[in-house]
């Protein structure tokens, strides 16, 4: 039986040689840590990402803590949407704050300005918005100005969203610090790791200090109480390797993301997510999230897809207002993450997939949807 990935990281055969013999260089001198890779890493994502500073982490989930440590805040609420990973929460309450947990937005997949202007109240300090699977929400320009008049930080959780865009802006530096995440599963891959983006001088000069154990070097006094969060050389390499190869990922993305939709906009049984694409943004399809009507059982339909050798997945369900541990964060109904999350199916989609295979999936699906 042909067997499907859901997600696959891509390392063509000619990076992986350049990739043996840096590592080979690591392993002859010792430099595992601080190096010339992580550094060359930095500057590369923040070329791609067109902000003055990057600061790389060990993982997507420590840049976001890190990030909300950096801009000082303490003790106030984030407003942040239950469709995340838990992560995105945990950080916020790591960080020392308090997460507001929200409804989801059925179009953007997250927030909305109507969402966050509900929510706002004296002790707010912040938003946090997660580009979910790769789609930035087209009333960015209402968040940002809403966000300007209340004084409020906005943080953008962009783990999905390397190399997504809109009006020209790359994820990452539409908002006051941007997060990325590079895990196996993601646009591009440092093995583990994670960086923060941001134009702000201040912010980034703290994140350098606070992923190195609170100390600006070793030895100046600590300043933060902290941990290293500091990325590895030898993941800096393998990252150097992928953010050059960012576009071509992306528009191979593109591609498939297409041919989907192709496949599958005629069906009344299912929304695709193309749908709330505008023009002028580009999608990074980190997931290929369809909404299949009520008439029909998502997980009968996962089961059915599986059967034929297809792996799907629910990015995230439970969700974060699910989550008994979050229980003292919720403030609201869910009703349309309640609905949706039980009606959404990530399909497979990364670089090596083919348009044959995306074919496969969809007569999988039609198959299913016409029984
Ligand atoms: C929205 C979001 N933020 C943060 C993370 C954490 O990234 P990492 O797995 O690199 O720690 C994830 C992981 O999937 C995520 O989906």
């Amino acid at each position: 039986m042909r067997k499907l990935y859901r997600s696959k990281p891509h390392i063509p055969q000619q990076d992986k040689k350049f990739i043996l013999s840096e590592w080979k260089d690591i392993l002859d001198t010792g430099m595992f840590a601080q190096g010339k890779n992580v550094e060359n890493f930095e500057k590369l994502v923040a070329e791609y990402c067109n902000v003055k500073h990057a600061i790389a982490t060990s993982s997507g989930g420590t840049a976001v803590e890190v990030a909300l440590m950096a801009t000082g805040i303490k003790n106030k609420k984030f407003i942040v949407c239950t469709q995340t990973f838990v992560v995105s929460i945990s950080a916020i309450i790591r960080s020392g704050n308090i997460p507001v947990i929200v409804d989801m937005d059925e179009k953007s997949q997250g927030l909305s300005a109507n969402i966050i202007a509900k929510h706002i109240d004296s002790d707010t300090a912040g938003v946090m918005l997660v580009h979910m699977a790769g789609h930035i929400t087209s009333d960015y320009k209402e968040i940002q100005h809403l966000c300007r008049e209340n004084n409020l930080l906005l943080v953008e959780d962009a783990a999905h969203a390397v190399g997504a865009s809109i009006d020209g802006n790359k994820a990452g530096s539409i908002f006051d610090v941007g997060t990325f995440s590079f895990f196996p599963t993601k646009i591009v891959t440092t093995g583990e790791g994670g960086v923060i983006t941001t134009n702000d001088d201040e912010i980034a000069e703290q994140a350098r200090i606070i992923r190195n154990y609170g100390c600006k070097d070793y030895r100046a006094n600590c300043t933060h109480i902290s941990n290293n969060f500091k990325m590895q050389e030898l993941s800096a390499v393998l990252g150097i390797t992928q953010i050059r190869r960012i576009d071509e990922f992306i528009s191979k993305r593109n591609v498939l993301a297409d041919r989907y939709y192709t496949n599958l906009k005629s069906l009344k049984s299912l929304i695709c997510p193309n749908d709330y694409v505008l023009e002028s943004q580009i999608h990074s399809w980190w997931h290929y999230m369809i909404v299949v009507s009520k008439t029909f059982n998502r997980t009968e339909l996962a089961e059915a897809l599986l059967e034929k050798g297809i792996p799907t997945a629910t990015a995230y369900k439970p969700a974060c207002h699910e989550q008994p541990i979050f229980k003292e964060y919720l403030i609201d109904e869910y009703p349309v993450a309640d609905d949706i999350l039980n009606r959404h199916l990530a399909l497979p989609l990364h670089v090596e997939m083919t348009l044959d295979e995306v074919d496969f999936v969809c007569d999988a699906i039609k198959g299913f949807l016409t029984k």
